[in-house]
Parts: structure tokens; sequence; C-alpha cells
């Protein structure tokens, strides 16, 4: 280990300390860099910068290595249930069976929500996107838990977190049924997490709903592939809300927008939609080639990532799930062919290779969520409803971190230097 890293600017020096985790990258402490010598670092994106210390999430991008508090996500998503994965990212520990009992207990017997944030949907058109509809009446939660809101009381910490975790499914279905005009279903407590969703996502008051096992531990296992993902673009955005100490329902919403991009959360629904853009393997070229054209702004959906330059684990899992429900349910999805043709064809090919470019989470998750039943414009929401559990974490080792405070990062400016104002009839 390097224990400081030595700068000359101006001909004065500056040594700034090296700080080594449990394992990855060291990172140099430069929250002295300013006071000695004047400057800011620059860093747009953040594609160098930590900007935090934190023992949820790790990621091994070369390596294509996904660790939540230590356990391989493969390992998690084969044997695990995402309760028990938010209990882990919460608390640091795997369960035991009577914490594992406790904790499913009382986030089930928060699933139901004010009878009175209903009527925040029928204020939205049947056709708004239901990512729009989130960010919505999550951050409208905010107007109704005045008890849970002292972010500086452990407890009420951990209620507002149980409260955003039992209720985004909820939440989630309520989107998705008024977008298709059918009633909402109050949650059924005798289900399981991923079960009572599936249920009032897909069930009518009309008819009882069996929760199909197969349906169930597919969708349990996407939950958790989408967890938590270290301090990826909403995860910061949640964590840089918080830093001003903001209402944990706010900063969840905030969460929710900033994940609606196309260029994160978002791009599973507009993996999907390329794929079937494309349509048949034929059209395959075509698309590799905008998506290496410069003065073409195509890219490849669910392709890439700042951090992993290897296979994205979660895409490997994703993939073979795509595969098992669909033989399961007995569906043929077209699109399913084009995409492994598509994966096949872009990573021979030398600019995705140089680029080290390869599928991630979204490129397949859309398969799987269209054969269950699900339009594409709910992908990103069911994304946010997993993702619930890491921020809610992220969140509350922010707050409980003593280093940490108000983020307010500087700039480089490069506009207008000082000049007088000129009156409008001297214009
Ligand atoms: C998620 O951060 C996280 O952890 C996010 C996430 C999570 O769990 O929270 O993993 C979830 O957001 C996954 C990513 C989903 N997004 C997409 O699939 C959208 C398509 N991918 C890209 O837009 C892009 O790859 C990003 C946004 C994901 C990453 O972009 P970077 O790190 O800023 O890299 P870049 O844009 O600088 O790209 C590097 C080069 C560029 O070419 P050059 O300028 O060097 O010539 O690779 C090219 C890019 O043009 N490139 C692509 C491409 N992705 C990058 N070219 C074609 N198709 C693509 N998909």
């Amino acid at each position: 280990m390097t224990d400081s890293a030595h700068l000359t600017i101006d001909g004065k020096d500056g040594d700034y300390p090296v700080m080594a985790g449990t394992v990855g990258p060291e990172v140099v402490d430069i929250r002295k860099l300013y006071g000695n010598t004047g400057r800011f670092t620059y860093d747009p994106g953040f594609t160098s910068t930590a900007a935090c210390e934190s023992k949820i999430t790790y990621i091994d991008g070369d390596a294509g290595i996904l660790l939540h508090r230590g356990y391989p996500i493969d390992q998690l998503a084969e044997q695990s249930s995402f309760m028990e994965v938010a209990y882990l990212l919460m608390n640091g520990e795997l369960p035991t069976a009577a914490e594992h009992d406790l904790f499913v207990r009382t986030i089930t017997r928060h699933t139901m929500v004010h009878e009175q944030l209903a009527t925040f949907y029928r204020g939205f058109r049947r056709d708004a996107h239901p990512m729009a509809i989130m960010c919505g009446v999550v951050g409208a939660l905010s107007a109704f838990y005045h008890d849970s809101t002292d972010i500086h009381d452990s407890q009420q910490r951990v209620i507002a977190s149980h409260r955003l975790i039992a209720k985004m499914p909820t939440m989630a279905a309520m989107a998705y049924k008024y977008s298709v005009g059918q009633p909402f279903l109050y949650p059924d407590n005798s289900l399981s997490y991923t079960g009572n969703f599936l249920r009032m996502t897909f069930g009518v008051p009309a008819e009882p709903y069996v929760v199909d096992p197969v349906i169930e531990a597919a969708m349990d296992k996407i939950f958790i592939l989408h967890a938590d993902h270290e301090q990826n673009a909403s995860t910061s955005t949640v964590r840089l809300a918080g830093s001003s100490g903001a209402n944990p329902f706010a900063c969840i919403a905030a969460g929710i927008a900033c994940l609606w991009g196309p260029a994160h959360g978002g791009a599973n629904e507009a993996a999907l939609n390329m794929l079937r853009e494309i349509g048949t393997v034929d059209r395959i070229p075509e698309f590799i080639a905008r998506a290496k054209n410069k003065d073409d702004p195509f890219r490849l959906m669910g392709f890439g990532h700042r951090v992993y330059k290897n296979y994205d684990p979660r895409a490997t899992v994703m993939a073979a799930t795509a595969k098992e429900v669909l033989a399961k349910m007995g569906v043929t999805d077209p699109v399913f062919d084009v995409a492994r043709e598509l994966e096949q064809i872009a990573l021979s090919d030398p600019y995705f290779v140089d680029k080290k470019l390869y599928p991630n989470v979204d490129f397949y998750s859309g398969i799987i969520l269209s054969a269950i039943g699900f339009p594409t414009s709910m992908f990103t929401v069911l994304f946010a409803l997993a993702r619930t559990v890491g921020w809610v974490a992220q969140w509350n080792e922010m707050i409980e971190d003593h280093d940490q405070k108000i983020g307010r990062p500087r700039q480089l400016y490069t506009g207008e230097t000082h000049r007088e104002y000129v009156p409008l009839a001297a214009r």
C-alpha cells in the first residue's frame, strides 16, 4: 500500500494520505487540496472519484465481480430471497431464521398505503408514464409520515426504511392498475413479498388470483439482481439529497427520478424497445453499424457500463433466468433469439471488444418481464421497487457516517468575468 501521494504545484509540495479499503482501489484523500493549493480536482461524471466510504456493495468491474456485504451476487440470486437480501443490505449480516421471520413480518405489516394516497393517482392522466406517477406518489409519502422523519433518530430511520420497502410494491402495482383502468387491490399479507406484488398487479377483485411459483421465483430473483449497485447515479442522488437532512421519502423520490433516465435504469425499457425495433436477426448488422457511428446518437441499450469492463455478473444470471422462464412458461419470444445473436455479434466486434462493452443488467431483464406480462413502461418501476432496498441501506449508512457532510461540489468556471450592468435604453 502507498501511504501518501505527492503533488507539486507552483513549486509548492504537498503530500496527500492514501487510504486503503478491505479490497479494491486505494483512494487519495484530497480533502485538504483546495486549502493547500487553491485548486479543485476536475472529474465530470465522477469517473475517478470516491464520494464516500461504504461497506454495503463491492464491484470489481474488470473481473465482473459483485458482492453484497461480501456475498457474490450469483450465490444470492440462486440461494437467497429478496427479503433476505434486503435484511443483509440493511443490517450487514444474513439473518437467522428468527431474524428473517421477524423482518418479513415487520415489512408485511407496512404494505398498505394511507387511503388518501390513492387519490393522488386519480390526478394523473391514464396514459401517464408509471415512472412519472412513482416520482409523484413516493414523494407524496413525505406528507404522510411525520412520525418517522427525524433522520437523527435511528428508530425513525428504520421505520421509514421499512415503510419504503413495504409500500413500493403496493404503489408500483397501483401505478400499473391505474394505467390499465383496473381497480386497485389491497395487499394480501398471507402471500410472500413478491407474491403479494404479483397479485396486486395482475389480480382482479372479480376472481381469485393464484400466484405462479415459477413467476414468483423469477420475479424474486430479478429483484435480488437489482437490489443495490454501489454508488451508481440514483444511489448517489439519494445520498446527496439525504446529505442535506431531507425527508427520507423525498430522497427516495429523487432516486426514482434519476433512475428513470435511459442511460441508467430506463435502459431496460429502452433495451426491449430496441430489440423489438431490430425485430429479426438479419437486421442486427444495421443497428451494430449505427451504434458504432459517432454521428449517430444511437447506442446499444443494455450494453456498456461505467464500472463493468467485463461481463456484468447480473446479466449472466438474467440471461439464464430468461431462458429458464421462457421454457417453463412455454413462451417463445423471437426477441430472445435476437438478443442472443446481437450479444454474440457485438462481443466479437472489435468496436465493442476494444471499448469493453458487454451486456449489462438491463439487456435481458425486459425479455423476462415481458413474458411475465408487464408492459415495457413498467420495467423501470420494477427496477425502482427493487433498488429501494439498496437506496435505504445506503441512505442509512450515509447518515451514520461521521465523515459525511452536506454534499457541495465545486466547478471550473469558464463564464464571463466581472462586467457592469448596461441599462436597457443603452443596449
Ligand atoms: C445501469 O452505474 C451503475 O451501476 C448503473 C447500474 C445499476 O445497477 O445501478 O448498473 C444500472 O444503469 C446499467 C447501464 C444501463 N444503460 C445502458 O445500457 C445505456 C447504454 N449504455 C451507455 O449509454 C453507457 O455504456 C453507459 C451510460 C452505461 C456508461 O457510459 P460511460 O461509462 O459514461 O461510458 P461512455 O459513455 O464514455 O462510453 C465509452 C465509449 C464511448 O465511445 P468513445 O467516446 O470512447 O469513442 O463507449 C461508447 C461511447 O460512445 N459506448 C457505446 C455504448 N456504451 C458506451 N457505444 C455503443 N453502444 C453502447 N451501449
